[in-house]
């Protein structure tokens, strides 16, 4: 496994594309999950200086707080509450522009002003949901929903 992590700077595309072989030989060789979730969390912290990364795992019919990066969060979320319920109910990426206009929205931590959440599928089973909150508005749009499902499929063939 590699354990260095090198940052770089540019777009956003240049930043996802220098980071995910980075991933990709981060995670190689090693077969835990939860050690690989949790190297994730970090890269990705460490790239983009977002507030919160980190997982939501499903565990019976919620989800569970997995590893992650930044303030303490929510340990448990309910199928079809706040943003990441809504993700793993639908099945879907769901992006906030401000989370103050979500209705429903979990507030884990009131610095968190926009939202990403993309679930980890595996065929038609939803496995977890890779959750991403930003300290600024409109933090992510349809370059992250790209890169960060890449991102999951990664994540669903460890899994
Ligand atoms: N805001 C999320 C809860 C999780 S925390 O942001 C880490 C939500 O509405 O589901």
């Amino acid at each position: 496994m590699a354990e260095h992590l090198t940052i770089t700077k540019g777009t956003k595309e240049e930043q996802y594309n220098f980071l995910l072989p980075q991933l990709k030989a981060m995670i190689e060789g090693e077969s835990d999950l939860i050690a690989n979730m949790a190297n994730i969390s970090a890269a990705l912290k460490a790239q983009f200086d977002w507030l919160w990364v980190g997982f939501y795992i499903v565990k019976k019919d919620e989800l569970v707080l997995g590893p992650f990066q930044g303030p303490i969060a929510c340990t448990r979320i309910q199928k079809g509450k706040g943003v990441c319920g809504t993700s793993f109910e639908k099945k879907q990426t769901i992006i906030v522009q401000d989370v103050n206009q979500f209705p429903g929205h979990i507030f884990c931590s009131n610095l968190s002003l926009s939202e990403i959440v993309v679930p980890i599928m595996k065929d038609d089973f939803i496995l977890a949901v890779l959750d991403i909150d930003s300290a600024k508005y409109s933090s992510f749009d349809e370059t992250d929903r790209v890169y960060l499902e890449k991102i999951a499929a990664i994540v669903a063939e460890i899994w």
